[in-house]
Formats: structure tokens, sequence, C-alpha cells
């Protein structure tokens, strides 16, 4: 038993400390927990006392934890993981009617994770749910520090983190352009001849980008970038704008279907079907409102695919043939 710390340190100050350091500021943290700045300071001073050694030091105008304040971080994270499961322990033996769930997303799931959350908390209305959209590679550092429960991306992560991932939903990419190009209504038009055309790129690290440059990358071809944008819907509207061709998922266009502003062109070597996976690094042990939702989610599964099927009947074929190897319960090692 600690009990030096178990009688000089409380779980409100490393609280405190833990959002200080995660936050980078202990402004933001006070914000956070709703505590005055001299609540703050105070607790951290006495957490200080505590340890016996400084938590922070000044680096220029900022704070950063010390070797000792990141010690204690690292067994914050530890500490407040196993707090949570706790809770949820506790509230599972109260039958799921309260509890957590965090989901983190990439970009191109941004488009049916909120409806599956909305249908979720029709169930189970006492969860507190968070979402987080960000690119492949935010989401891979978020599962690097264990920020949320479950996540969707597209292939698990071929490093050193070890996952447990469960195929999803069909997320396929179309090449889309403005519906008064030319090339709208042409068939099998080349990929060289998309090269060609300006076009319109998402940010370093979106997985889009990363499959756009490697296919056309496969034919020895560069994109003629016209313009880079961090968001989706941003790149939708630079299209209908006329700024130039880009490489989306077809969900984006979940709202306004496939006949709007934005026109998909029949592309040699497209769409590329990637496919969702839901993952969580290997060993975490799932909450069983993330275990629920899990279910709840793959079961989801084959409304998404009947409207990708009624957005663009083309792709009808393409789905049932995959039907074989489409979504289910399975589960399936890290590649
Ligand atoms: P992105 O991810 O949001 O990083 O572009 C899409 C994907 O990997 O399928």
């Amino acid at each position: 038993m600690p009990d030096y710390l178990i009688r000089h340190a409380t779980l409100r100050q490393l609280q405190v400390f833990e959002a200080i350091v995660r936050l980078g500021s202990f402004t933001r943290a006070a914000e956070e927990l709703f505590l005055t700045q001299p609540t703050v300071s105070m607790q951290i001073r006495k957490l200080t006392e505590a340890i016996g050694l400084p938590l922070f030091e000044h680096v220029g105008r900022n704070v950063e934890p010390t070797e000792a304040g990141l010690e204690l971080y690292d067994a914050c994270k530890l500490m407040f993981e196993s707090l949570a499961n706790l809770e949820m322990k506790v509230s599972d033996l109260k039958g799921l009617k309260r509890g957590r769930l965090s989901l983190g997303v990439i970009t191109t799931a941004e488009y049916v994770a909120p409806e599956i959350l909305g249908e979720f908390s029709q169930l189970y209305p006492g969860i507190d749910l968070t979402l987080k959209v960000t690119n492949r590679e935010s989401i891979i550092e978020r599962m690097h520090a264990n920020e949320d429960d479950l996540y969707i991306m597209g292939q698990a992560p071929k490093d050193e983190l070890e996952v447990e991932t469960y195929e999803f939903a069909t997320n396929p990419l179309v090449v889309m352009a403005p519906r008064t190009h030319p090339l709208v209504g042409k068939t099998h038009i080349p990929l060289a001849a998309i090269a060609e055309q300006p076009f319109i790129v998402r940010e370093p690290g979106s997985g889009t980008r990363d499959i756009t440059f490697r296919t056309l990358d496969a034919k020895g071809l560069r994109p003629n970038i016209r313009m880079e944008l961090g968001s989706n819907e941003a790149i939708k509207h630079a299209i209908a704008a006329g700024l130039g061709l880009s490489v989306l998922s077809l969900h984006t266009l979940t709202l306004e279907g496939t006949a709007g502003p934005v026109a998909i062109l029949d592309v040699e070597g497209f769409p590329i079907m990637r496919k969702w996976f839901i993952v969580y690094p290997k060993g975490k042990e799932l909450s069983l409102v993330a275990r629920t939702f899990l279910e709840f989610a793959i079961d989801y599964e084959p409304k998404i695919r009947e409207r990708v099927k009624k957005m663009w009947p083309a792709l009808k074929l393409v789905l049932d043939e995959k039907k074989g190897t489409a979504p289910r319960t399975k589960r399936v090692s890290k590649s």
C-alpha cells in the first residue's frame, strides 16, 4: 500500500494535475474542472509537497511537467483508467443506466458516427457520449494515448501498437467533380486524364489523401494540386465552386445525394472500396458500455450498406459481390 501518498495526496489533486498536463495550461484545466485559478494552484502546491519534487517547470512562457511530473502523469492515467472502469462496472451493475462512451473516428466516418450514436442513445439515454472526429494520423495518436474507448478507422495501424479489429462498414472512395464539368457523364475515364485536372487534396495525415496519392503513384502519376483543405465538407464546397476535382468518401454525399452540385466521375480504378474497422488497443478492458456499443454498431452496419446502395445504384453490384466477405462480427487480428 502506498501509505505515504494515500495520507498526503488526494484524488482531486491528481485530477487537477492530470488536466494541466493534458491541456498544457493551468487556466484551461481550471476551466475544464470549473475551479478557480487559486484553487488549481493550491491543489498543485499540496501535491508537490506530497511528492516532494517539483512537478512543473517554466519553459519560456509555458509550464511543462518535470521528469517527476511525467512519471506522475503516467501513473494518473493508469489510475483514472481503472477508476473509470470501476465506475463503468458499478453502472453495469445498475444496468447500463449511466456511463460514458468516448468514440474517436476518422473524418470519413463523421457522416455515419453521429447517426449510430443517436440511435444508441435512444436505447441508452443515460450514457454520456463524446465523439472526436479527426484524421487517420491523429486517431492513431489518440489510440496510443488511450484517449477513447473505441475508434472507427480505415486499415488498422501498422506500427507497434497491437489492436483488436472488427470489420465494419464499406467506405467507397470516388472521384468527384462539379456537376457542370465536361468529364461528367463520360465513362471509363483514364486516371491520367484525372491527374491533369486541378486537384483538391486533404491535409497530410489524412488516410484519404494517402490512398489517393498511392493510387496515382502506382500508375506513375502525380496529382496537379490546386488546393489543400483539412475538411471533407470544405472540399465538397470547393468542388462545387469549380476549384477542382477531388477524391472523397461517397458517404460525404449522404445528405445531398449524388444528383446534387457535386457529381461522381467514372474513373479507371475507382471506386476504391475501403473499409472501416472498429478498433481498440489489445489488452484494453472494454467497459460494458463500449462492448454494447461495439455490438450495436456492427448490427447497424446493414442500414449503412443499404443507404450506400440507394445513393449510388451502380455500387450495388460491387457490394453484393462482396457480401461473402462483408462486415460481420468476426474478430480479425492486426494485419
Ligand atoms: P481520413 O481517413 O479522415 O484520415 O482521410 C479516411 C480513411 O483512412 O479512410
